[in-house]
């Protein structure tokens, strides 16, 4: 089996509810923080991994994701001519020239278990990324992909991505039960949204995943689990039963930009570290505070 990861999937089918309205007619994946939409931010982490095809898994209202990733000409003749070069290479670069991107239609939105198989037929039996573009992960020194992708080209294993949660905040997370504490441990259960009580662990994961083919045979047996979704984690413990599953502790800051609070705390980080913008936001947000 291969160890490199050349393909990466993007569900970005859900339907956004936690920020209605502002998803009512564009996508959640699409809200920009700062300068740059969320979608963005992940293809550039998966670029940065090595990845050279990106699948996004779409649905109703999703068509300004793939207008974002296309070549926009009306708007690209127009900066040429006003002579706006640094505008026009922004646009043109969006994605760099030798990585492709693939539209996969979801046509309902049965959860993020079924989205990851409907990217069966492009990713074939190579191992495979999945990102959740709502997880925002501040890129370090190594993007949290990249470095995902250097413990599985030691492992070969199926890698999640995991961080501690706060102990009431286990319901919105998979949570893993692991063999012991470390960077970089054996999965032994997995559960999808526990309540604290029913909690395995603190150690929840978050939308970065390095799977293996084999996930498609389970999720295409996996039934309606959690919120009546076919859910990604059903699929990985059935993935269990089998193969060795491994939680990461990456090393990196995480945003959950599906959350509005999770959101907003980005985009202050963001700007406050933006080349243009940091220091004059500084400024401005110390003197908010002052009084
Ligand atoms: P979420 O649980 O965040 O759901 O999905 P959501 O619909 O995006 O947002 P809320 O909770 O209603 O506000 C996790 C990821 O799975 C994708 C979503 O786009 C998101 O990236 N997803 C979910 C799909 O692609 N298809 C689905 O059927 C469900």
């Amino acid at each position: 089996m291969t160890k490199t990861i050349k393909k990466a999937v993007f569900p970005v089918a859900g339907l956004g509810t936690r920020f209605l309205p502002a998803t009512k007619a564009s996508p959640k994946e699409m809200l920009p923080v700062v300068d740059k939409p969320l979608i963005q931010y992940g293809v550039e982490e998966a670029v940065a991994a090595g990845v050279e095809v990106m699948i996004f898994i779409t649905g109703r209202n999703k068509s300004s994701i793939s207008n974002h990733f296309d070549t926009a000409y009306e708007l690209e003749m127009e900066l040429e001519s006003r002579n706006k070069t640094a505008l026009l290479n922004l646009v043109r670069n969006i994605v760099p020239p030798h990585v492709s991107c693939v539209f996969i239609r979801q046509s309902m939105a049965l959860g993020l278990g079924h989205a990851v198989l409907c990217a069966e037929p492009v990713v074939g039996d190579e191992p495979f990324a999945v990102l959740l573009a709502d997880d925002l992960i501040e890129d370090g020194d190594r993007g949290c992909l990249a470095q995902m992708v250097d413990v599985f080209s030691q492992t070969g294993c199926s890698i999640l991505a995991t961080e501690q949660v706060p102990p009431a905040n286990t319901g919105s997370y998979g949570i893993v039960d692991t063999d012991g504490e470390g960077k970089l441990v054996e999965v032994k259960s997995i559960v999808e949204k526990p309540k604290p009580e029913e909690a395995p662990s603190n150690r929840g994961v978050v939308g970065r995943y390095v799977l293996t083919s084999k996930i498609f045979q389970h999720l295409s047996q996996t039934g309606r689990g959690t919120g009546g979704e076919i859910q990604l984690t059903d699929g990985i413990a059935r993935l269990m039963e089998k193969d060795k599953v491994m939680a990461y502790a990456f090393d990196g800051q995480r945003y959950d930009c599906g959350s509005k609070l999770g959101y907003l705390q980005a985009n202050v980080d963001y700007a406050l570290k933006h080349e243009q913008l940091g220091a004059g936001f500084e400024v401005w947000i110390k003197n908010r505070f002052s009084s």
